[in-house]
Protein backbone atom coordinates (compact mmCIF):
# COMPACT_ATOMS: atom_id res chain seq x y z
CA UNK A 1 0.00 0.00 0.00
CA UNK A 2 1.33 3.29 -0.77
CA UNK A 3 1.26 6.14 2.18
CA UNK A 4 0.82 8.75 -0.59
CA UNK A 5 -2.38 6.68 -1.76
CA UNK A 6 -5.50 7.41 0.09
CA UNK A 7 -7.57 5.42 -1.65
CA UNK A 8 -5.79 2.53 -1.38
CA UNK A 9 -4.97 2.32 2.16
CA UNK A 10 -8.93 3.12 2.34
CA UNK A 11 -9.93 0.33 0.24
CA UNK A 12 -7.45 -1.81 2.99
CA UNK A 13 -9.13 -0.22 6.23
CA UNK A 14 -12.65 -1.70 6.36
CA UNK A 15 -13.55 0.50 9.30
CA UNK A 16 -14.12 3.65 7.29
CA UNK A 17 -16.87 2.05 5.41
CA UNK A 18 -19.16 2.64 8.72
CA UNK A 19 -16.83 5.08 10.23
CA UNK A 20 -14.67 8.41 10.50
CA UNK A 21 -11.76 7.29 12.29
CA UNK A 22 -9.29 9.57 13.58
CA UNK A 23 -7.69 7.56 16.37
CA UNK A 24 -5.22 6.25 14.57
CA UNK A 25 -2.62 7.04 17.71
CA UNK A 26 -4.62 4.87 19.87
CA UNK A 27 -5.14 1.68 17.90
CA UNK A 28 -4.78 1.68 13.61
CA UNK A 29 -7.63 0.18 11.76
CA UNK A 30 -6.76 -3.25 11.06
CA UNK A 31 -5.82 -3.91 6.98
CA UNK A 32 -7.81 -6.55 4.90
CA UNK A 33 -4.46 -7.64 4.69
CA UNK A 34 -3.64 -8.79 7.49
CA UNK A 35 -6.47 -10.46 9.01
CA UNK A 36 -6.17 -12.35 5.81
CA UNK A 37 -2.74 -13.27 6.67
CA UNK A 38 -4.20 -14.13 10.89
CA UNK A 39 -6.92 -16.22 9.60
CA UNK A 40 -4.43 -18.20 7.10
CA UNK A 41 -1.97 -19.24 10.06
CA UNK A 42 -5.23 -20.21 12.05
CA UNK A 43 -6.42 -22.32 8.99
CA UNK A 44 -2.44 -23.95 8.81
CA UNK A 45 -2.50 -24.58 12.40
CA UNK A 46 -6.21 -26.52 12.08
CA UNK A 47 -4.95 -28.57 8.89
CA UNK A 48 -1.77 -29.46 9.61
CA UNK A 49 -0.69 -28.31 13.66
CA UNK A 50 3.11 -29.46 14.65
CA UNK A 51 3.64 -30.29 11.14
CA UNK A 52 3.01 -26.76 10.35
CA UNK A 53 5.73 -25.62 13.08
CA UNK A 54 8.70 -25.25 10.47
CA UNK A 55 6.97 -22.84 8.25
CA UNK A 56 5.61 -20.33 10.82
CA UNK A 57 9.57 -20.15 12.69
CA UNK A 58 10.41 -18.90 8.95
CA UNK A 59 7.71 -16.56 9.32
CA UNK A 60 9.08 -15.13 12.38
CA UNK A 61 12.31 -15.15 11.07
CA UNK A 62 11.22 -13.10 8.03
CA UNK A 63 9.34 -10.67 10.46
CA UNK A 64 12.72 -10.34 12.07
CA UNK A 65 14.45 -9.52 8.69
CA UNK A 66 11.76 -6.71 7.87
CA UNK A 67 11.84 -5.25 11.50
CA UNK A 68 15.72 -4.88 11.14
CA UNK A 69 15.22 -3.53 7.58
CA UNK A 70 12.62 -0.61 9.09
CA UNK A 71 15.25 -0.11 12.06
CA UNK A 72 18.71 -0.53 10.09
CA UNK A 73 19.26 -2.78 12.55
CA UNK A 74 20.32 -6.48 11.81
CA UNK A 75 17.65 -9.41 11.93
CA UNK A 76 19.11 -11.13 15.08
CA UNK A 77 19.18 -7.91 17.25
CA UNK A 78 14.79 -7.81 16.46
CA UNK A 79 13.20 -9.46 19.47
CA UNK A 80 9.15 -10.42 18.86
CA UNK A 81 6.95 -9.58 21.71
CA UNK A 82 3.23 -8.79 22.22
CA UNK A 83 3.22 -5.40 23.25
CA UNK A 84 5.48 -2.39 24.17
CA UNK A 85 5.32 -2.95 28.11
CA UNK A 86 5.92 -6.63 27.48
CA UNK A 87 9.41 -5.71 25.46
CA UNK A 88 10.53 -2.54 28.01
CA UNK A 89 9.58 -4.92 31.05
CA UNK A 90 12.02 -7.39 29.03
CA UNK A 91 14.67 -5.19 28.61
CA UNK A 92 14.12 -3.31 31.88
CA UNK A 93 14.44 -6.92 33.73
CA UNK A 94 17.59 -8.46 31.85
CA UNK A 95 20.49 -5.47 32.14
CA UNK A 96 22.32 -5.49 35.30
CA UNK A 97 21.27 -3.33 37.96
CA UNK A 98 22.53 -1.89 41.42
CA UNK A 99 21.27 -1.15 44.48
CA UNK A 100 21.27 2.73 44.29
CA UNK A 101 21.66 2.85 41.00
CA UNK A 102 18.75 5.19 39.13
CA UNK A 103 16.82 5.03 35.65
CA UNK A 104 15.60 8.19 34.49
CA UNK A 105 12.38 8.21 32.66
CA UNK A 106 10.35 10.75 30.84
CA UNK A 107 7.54 12.04 32.98
CA UNK A 108 4.60 12.46 32.53
CA UNK A 109 4.29 9.55 30.53
CA UNK A 110 2.67 6.15 29.58
CA UNK A 111 2.34 4.17 32.14
CA UNK A 112 3.51 1.23 29.32
CA UNK A 113 7.02 3.33 29.92
CA UNK A 114 6.82 4.38 33.10
CA UNK A 115 6.03 0.76 35.29
CA UNK A 116 8.82 -1.46 33.45
CA UNK A 117 11.34 0.65 35.93
CA UNK A 118 9.44 1.47 38.53
CA UNK A 119 9.04 -2.14 38.77
CA UNK A 120 13.09 -2.45 39.92
CA UNK A 121 12.40 -1.04 43.06
CA UNK A 122 12.09 -4.74 43.86
CA UNK A 123 16.03 -4.68 42.90
CA UNK A 124 16.54 -1.41 44.93
CA UNK A 125 16.71 0.70 41.70
CA UNK A 126 14.97 4.36 41.74
CA UNK A 127 12.88 5.93 39.19
CA UNK A 128 13.46 9.63 38.79
CA UNK A 129 11.65 12.30 36.12
CA UNK A 130 12.52 13.77 33.08
CA UNK A 131 10.25 16.74 33.44
CA UNK A 132 8.71 17.66 29.94
CA UNK A 133 8.43 21.08 29.07
CA UNK A 134 5.61 23.70 28.22
CA UNK A 135 3.69 21.34 25.21
CA UNK A 136 4.67 18.38 26.25
CA UNK A 137 8.18 18.60 24.90
CA UNK A 138 10.63 17.00 26.23
CA UNK A 139 14.51 18.60 26.01
CA UNK A 140 17.93 17.78 25.65
CA UNK A 141 18.33 20.46 27.95
CA UNK A 142 15.70 18.72 30.54
CA UNK A 143 17.71 15.25 30.14
CA UNK A 144 20.63 16.55 31.11
CA UNK A 145 19.39 18.12 34.22
CA UNK A 146 18.13 14.84 35.38
CA UNK A 147 20.93 12.93 34.46
CA UNK A 148 22.80 15.79 36.76
CA UNK A 149 20.44 15.48 39.56
CA UNK A 150 21.13 11.99 39.66
CA UNK A 151 24.91 10.73 40.19
CA UNK A 152 23.76 7.00 39.62
CA UNK A 153 21.55 7.19 36.76
CA UNK A 154 22.59 4.09 34.69
CA UNK A 155 19.91 4.46 32.10
CA UNK A 156 17.84 7.11 30.18
CA UNK A 157 14.29 5.84 29.28
CA UNK A 158 11.82 8.58 26.36
CA UNK A 159 9.06 8.26 24.60
CA UNK A 160 9.69 9.33 20.82
CA UNK A 161 6.28 11.47 21.01
CA UNK A 162 4.21 12.99 24.27
CA UNK A 163 1.20 10.85 23.93
CA UNK A 164 -0.88 13.50 24.97
CA UNK A 165 0.24 16.70 22.99
CA UNK A 166 1.91 14.77 20.26
CA UNK A 167 5.28 16.81 20.37
CA UNK A 168 7.94 14.90 19.23
CA UNK A 169 11.36 13.98 20.82
CA UNK A 170 14.57 14.67 19.42
CA UNK A 171 15.95 11.15 19.66
CA UNK A 172 19.28 11.38 18.06
CA UNK A 173 20.40 14.47 20.05
CA UNK A 174 19.27 12.36 23.43
CA UNK A 175 21.31 9.67 22.00
CA UNK A 176 24.04 11.53 21.55
CA UNK A 177 24.23 13.28 25.57
CA UNK A 178 23.80 9.75 26.34
CA UNK A 179 26.57 8.74 24.87
CA UNK A 180 28.61 10.86 26.28
CA UNK A 181 27.08 10.19 29.78
CA UNK A 182 27.89 6.72 29.38
CA UNK A 183 24.56 5.90 30.52
CA UNK A 184 21.59 3.57 28.87
CA UNK A 185 19.46 4.70 26.21
CA UNK A 186 15.90 2.92 26.18
CA UNK A 187 13.41 4.37 23.64
CA UNK A 188 9.79 3.54 23.49
CA UNK A 189 8.64 4.38 19.99
CA UNK A 190 5.22 3.21 19.41
CA UNK A 191 3.93 6.37 19.03
CA UNK A 192 6.31 7.06 15.70
CA UNK A 193 7.49 3.42 14.53
CA UNK A 194 6.10 3.32 11.05
CA UNK A 195 5.16 6.92 10.53
CA UNK A 196 8.48 8.35 10.68
CA UNK A 197 11.95 6.96 9.59
CA UNK A 198 13.42 5.56 12.86
CA UNK A 199 17.32 4.68 12.49
CA UNK A 200 19.11 2.76 15.42
CA UNK A 201 22.43 3.27 14.61
CA UNK A 202 21.74 6.87 14.27
CA UNK A 203 19.35 7.32 17.09
CA UNK A 204 22.35 5.07 19.49
CA UNK A 205 19.60 3.68 21.53
CA UNK A 206 20.77 0.58 22.97
CA UNK A 207 16.60 -0.53 23.00
CA UNK A 208 14.17 0.62 21.51
CA UNK A 209 10.41 -0.92 21.45
CA UNK A 210 7.32 -0.72 19.86
CA UNK A 211 3.94 -2.47 19.62
CA UNK A 212 2.24 -2.67 16.39
CA UNK A 213 -1.50 -1.62 17.11
CA UNK A 214 -0.80 2.35 15.94
CA UNK A 215 1.46 3.24 13.22
CA UNK A 216 2.83 -0.52 12.31
CA UNK A 217 -0.83 -1.35 11.45
CA UNK A 218 -0.90 -4.52 13.36
CA UNK A 219 -3.36 -6.36 15.46
CA UNK A 220 -2.97 -6.15 19.31
CA UNK A 221 -1.17 -8.89 20.15
CA UNK A 222 2.76 -8.01 18.06
CA UNK A 223 5.07 -5.73 18.59
CA UNK A 224 8.60 -5.65 18.62
CA UNK A 225 11.96 -4.79 20.83
CA UNK A 226 15.53 -3.67 19.34
CA UNK A 227 18.06 -4.96 21.27
CA UNK A 228 22.03 -3.82 20.66
CA UNK A 229 24.27 -6.36 19.69
CA UNK A 230 26.69 -4.26 21.74
CA UNK A 231 23.86 -4.76 24.89
CA UNK A 232 24.55 -8.42 24.80
CA UNK A 233 26.94 -9.34 26.82
CA UNK A 234 25.60 -7.13 29.89
CA UNK A 235 22.48 -8.99 30.00
CA UNK A 236 20.80 -11.57 31.81
CA UNK A 237 18.13 -14.07 30.49
CA UNK A 238 14.75 -12.85 32.47
CA UNK A 239 13.11 -15.89 31.12
CA UNK A 240 13.67 -19.37 29.65
CA UNK A 241 12.05 -21.18 27.12
CA UNK A 242 12.92 -23.52 24.16
CA UNK A 243 13.79 -20.74 21.87
CA UNK A 244 15.94 -18.92 24.23
CA UNK A 245 18.89 -20.76 24.11
CA UNK A 246 21.39 -21.41 20.94
CA UNK A 247 23.36 -25.00 20.61
C1 LIG B 1 3.95 6.20 24.72
C2 LIG B 1 3.13 4.95 24.67
N1 LIG B 1 3.69 3.78 25.00
C3 LIG B 1 2.99 2.64 24.97
C4 LIG B 1 1.65 2.61 24.60
C5 LIG B 1 0.91 1.31 24.52
O1 LIG B 1 1.50 0.36 25.34
P1 LIG B 1 1.27 -1.19 25.11
O2 LIG B 1 1.83 -1.52 23.73
O3 LIG B 1 2.04 -1.83 26.20
O4 LIG B 1 -0.20 -1.44 25.16
C6 LIG B 1 1.02 3.81 24.26
C7 LIG B 1 -0.42 3.79 23.88
O5 LIG B 1 -1.11 4.73 23.90
C8 LIG B 1 1.77 5.00 24.29
O6 LIG B 1 1.22 6.16 23.94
Amino acid sequence: VSPYDPTQFRAEATLVEEWVYLDHAAMSPLPRRRRAAAAEILAHHAQRAAPAFPVWLEMVEEARARAGRLLNADAAEVVMVTNTASGLNLIADALPWNPGDAALVSTPDFPSLVYPFEALRRRGVRCAPIARGPGGRLTVDAVDRALRAEPRARLVAVSSVDYTSGALTDLVAIGALCRERGVRYVVDAIQSLGAVPHDVRAIGCDALCAGGHKWLLSAAGAGLLFVSREVWPQLAQPNGGWKSVVD
